[in-house]
């Protein structure tokens, strides 16, 4: 396999009186869309944040794009490939204007105006976004101030995506969207999820944080059968051809997959 674009090689990490990694080694590789799964708290932002610089490893090396990486000198160059779209998209957006949010990236990374903004408007036209390049960014909806984050992220043009949750407060629409557009994208990801369908659809590889260390997750497809249920919501007094005895309609059907 190619040189990993990313290799944590025995990173531990604590915050004051917590510790919270120990023992961590993961490397990225070109093409690979890898999903960070473990439960809330398990230290998947903190391993992120850790990738590019936000935190410093209490034990372990960070060896990103060719080099060890140390200084925060050394961790700005990281910023600059490695793009981190944050848990929370007003850690993330900070400009009077979706336009000037996105320019910001290209132009910290010494584009000009022109190309900043030529980059912006294409980068807001192939998420679908260019309707909003005048709004106030701190008015938008959290599922708009999502989407507006990850164009910021993919204007600076990076090597690898790390996505923390990217999916999280998007409706289905705007999620099969999102979803296809990361499909379509070279760039190889490490994204957290708690998204399932998210998960199988975009990893080629799925690692899990359990107790402080990370594990080789075990991705397979094989047919199933099960039975679930679904929730109708529909306009009250609109007859959805449903029993109303107060539970919620279970339809038990199967279907084969994979
Ligand atoms: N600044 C901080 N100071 C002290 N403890 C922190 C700090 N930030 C996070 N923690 C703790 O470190 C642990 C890991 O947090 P982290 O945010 O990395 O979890 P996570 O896996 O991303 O969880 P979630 O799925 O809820 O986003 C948690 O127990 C959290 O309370
Ligand atoms: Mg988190």
């Amino acid at each position: 396999m190619s040189e990993a674009l990313i290799t944590l090689a025995d990173v531990a990490f604590s915050y004051p009186g917590h510790p919270v990694l120990s023992a961590v080694n993961f490397q990225l590789h070109p093409g690979e869309r890898v999903a960070l799964l473990g439960e809330n708290g398990a230290g998947k932002t903190t391993l992120l944040q850790l990738m590019v610089g936000l935190h410093k490893p209490t034990r372990g090396r960070i060896h990103a794009f060719g080099r060890e990486r140390r200084s925060e000198q050394d961790f700005r160059e990281v910023r600059g490939k490695a793009g981190l779209l944050f848990q929370d998209a007003d850690d993330q957006l900070f400009c009077p204007t979706v336009l000037e949010d996105v320019i910001f990236g290209p132009r910290n990374l010494g584009r000009s105006e022109t190309e900043a903004k030529a980059i912006a408007e294409q980068v807001l036209a192939s998420l679908g976004l260019s309707r909003y390049a005048d709004r106030i960014t701190h008015k938008l909806s959290g599922g708009e101030k999502r989407m507006i984050s990850l164009a910021t992220v993919l204007a600076m043009q990076p090597q690898v995506l790390l996505m923390d949750e990217p999916t999280n407060g998007l409706d289905e629409k705007a999620e099969q969207r999102l979803l296809a557009h990361l499909e379509s994208l070279p760039q190889a990801m490490l994204f957290v999820s708690h998204d399932r369908k998210l998960v199988e659809r975009l990893a080629t590889r799925a690692v899990l944080i359990q107790d402080g260390t990370l594990i080789e997750g075990v991705m397979h497809s094989h047919p199933h059968v099960h039975t679930h249920s679904h929730l109708h919501i529909h306009a009250a007094g609109q007859d959805a051809g449903h029993h109303h005895d107060g539970s919620v309609p279970e339809h038990q059907h199967t279907h084969g997959e994979g």
